[in-house]
């Protein structure tokens, strides 16, 4: 097979969700599908119990089943499927962000009698961000659920995007008789089954075969509802689609294996192979020949004797093969691998090489972070892998002075892995730890401990907002961060950002200091 054939039947997709919308099962479902496990239950949920905050055998135990299931990659049709897996607790939303930087595509899962939940409209703000092209699937339709249209509409306004279903369901709960695939134009039977797929009849909507199956009154109200699609969502547009300007939605129900292979087919043809990166430098377009590729993240071994890690590349362009030199942009070095590996399902190979949209897993002795770039010799560097603002703050002290060298290590190795950010007050040299919520606090002084064999003590602090600050005029710069200087901090980068103690504060310096820009991500 030819470079542009093998580029051109790559898919590699998120699927994020809020928690319990359905994302594991969908997961596991495509993978049916695909002939890449063959039982139902093979996925280990990726999800820590709420009730487990404070397991520490639980966070292990995530943290080995999010190793095993980061990436997914099968083969169907033809198509070469990577599946990239986020982490399901809202704690680790940021590693979920940065995984969302090396997705072409994504499928949003919603639970239909819940409608559009907090966190999922937290990710498709990074997706809008980065205007990735979004598929919405409508779960658990075995429920009773709202009606169709109020959820295309919820959908419409609170991800704030165009929706055009391509399959409707027919009823929900107790009188879910099936789905009509607008797009192909058949109909699949409701049959619960954990395992089987419904095959789908070629049907005419308008036949009387169509009272026969589902009932004459099931039937008159699919006539009226397809009439309103077609008048109030014309047919799908796929550039539109491709600029994440509208979502194709469809309905199933997971767990029941129903409305998948609709959805999977959908998928195949629409969604895009490896798009155009966009780095500091320039456009790298994937049928390029020479490699490019960036780390989005970074997996520590759960052996704490090794200290070794899995740094996940995206490949962005080119051919990438084993035992060859690369140059690692940031430390201006070269490097060669001899073991890179593909994951495929749940299991992981050596391979000799790998082409753009595929995720290689090379293995780390502390030399890579987040976000760094790897190349045959040009000096590029990825953009959208931003870092937020955190929700919460802590100063990070030392519990023990004999350590305090171990604790420097381990904090600067599980930053450079992303687990949190770190900032650097400039007036006191403290070092402050942000997150997203307490769960990180407890891994980092879990891992510091059971890893680098140092203890850490937390100090509450209160504090709004991290902002990354800049401005056109560096005069007007330099005075904002000398009357700031108590809450001036340097980031992992050495960038200038402002600490804010609450929104008024925020408020107030953005009033009096008209020509700094705030900005609550690291890239702008
Ligand atoms: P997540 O990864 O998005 O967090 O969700 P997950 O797939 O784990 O699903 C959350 C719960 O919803 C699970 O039940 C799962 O069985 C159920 N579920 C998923 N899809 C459907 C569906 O189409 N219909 C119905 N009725 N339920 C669905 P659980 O009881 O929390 O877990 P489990 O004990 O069944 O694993």
């Amino acid at each position: 097979m030819g470079y542009i054939e093998e580029i051109e039947r790559r898919r590699t997709f998120g699927i994020i969700s809020h928690p319990d919308a359905g994302k594991t099962t969908l997961t596991e479902k495509l993978l049916l599908f695909g002939g890449a496990i063959h039982v139902a239950g093979a996925v280990k949920s990726n999800k820590i119990k709420k009730s487990a905050t404070s397991d520490f055998m639980e966070i292990e135990r995530q943290r080995g089943i999010s190793v095993a299931t980061s990436v997914m990659g099968f083969e169907y049709n033809g198509i070469k499927i990577n599946i990239l897996d986020t982490p399901g607790h809202q704690d680790f939303a940021e590693d979920t962000f940065r995984t969302l930087t090396a997705c072409d595509s994504v499928i949003i899962v919603i639970d239909a009698a819940k409608g559009v939940e907090t966190q999922t409209r937290k990710l498709m703000q990074v997706c809008r961000m980065r205007k990735t092209p979004v598929i919405v699937f409508v779960n658990k339709m075995d429920r009773p659920v709202q009606d169709p249209f109020d959820v295309l509409d919820e959908v419409e306004k609170e991800l704030m995007i165009g929706v055009n279903p391509l399959t409707w369901p027919i009823g929900s709960g107790d009188t879910f008789k099936g789905i009509y695939n607008i797009h192909k134009q058949n109909l699949a039977l409701y049959q619960p089954s954990i395992q089987t797929i419904t095959p789908a009849i070629e049907l005419d909507v308008e036949s009387e075969e169509l009272n026969e199956k589902i009932g004459d009154r099931a039937a008159n109200k699919l006539r009226e509802d397809l009439e309103l699609v077609r008048e109030v969502y014309p047919n799908l547009n796929r550039e539109e689609y491709l600029a994440a300007k509208v979502a194709p939605v469809f309905f199933g129900s997971a767990l029941n294996n129903f409305g998948i292979r609709e959805l999977l087919d959908c998928f195949l043809e629409l969604a895009p192979s490896p798009l155009p990166r966009e780095t500091e430098q320039r456009v790298v377009q994937p049928e390029e020949p020479k490699f490019t590729g960036f780390v989005f993240k970074i997996h520590a071994n759960m052996d704490p004797n090794h200290r070794d890690r899995i740094a996940f590349v995206k490949i962005c362009s080119g051919t990438f093969m084993r035992n060859t030199n690369y140059l690692h942009v940031r430390s201006g070095k070269n490097m060669k691998f001899s073991s890179p590996t593909a994951f495929m399902a749940s299991k992981k190979d050596v391979i000799d090489e790998a082409y753009p949209g595929d995720i290689i897993g090379l293995h780390d002795t502390g030399s890579f972070k987040i976000g760094d770039t790897l190349t045959e010799g040009e000096k590029l560097q990825f953009k959208g892998i931003p870092s937020f603002s955190p929700e919460q703050f802590k100063y990070i002290e030392n519990a023990d002075p004999m350590k305090a060298k171990q604790l420097a290590k381990g904090i600067e190795q599980l930053m450079d892995e992303g687990v949190a950010q770190m900032f650097v007050n400039q007036f006191n040299n403290r070092k402050i730890i942000g997150t997203v919520g307490q769960l990180q606090f407890e891994v980092i002084e879990f891992r510091l401990l059971h890893e680098y064999g140092a203890k850490c003590r937390w100090e509450e602090m209160s504090l709004y907002k991290a902002c990354w600050i800049e401005s056109d005029d560096d005069k007007a710069l330099e005075e904002f961060k000398k009357h700031k200087a108590q809450y001036m901090a340097k980031d992992k980068d050495g960038r200038d950002v402002f600490l804010a103690d609450s929104s008024y504060i925020l408020q107030m310096a953005q009033d009096n200091y008209p020509k700094v820009r705030f900005h609550f991500t690291s890239e702008f």
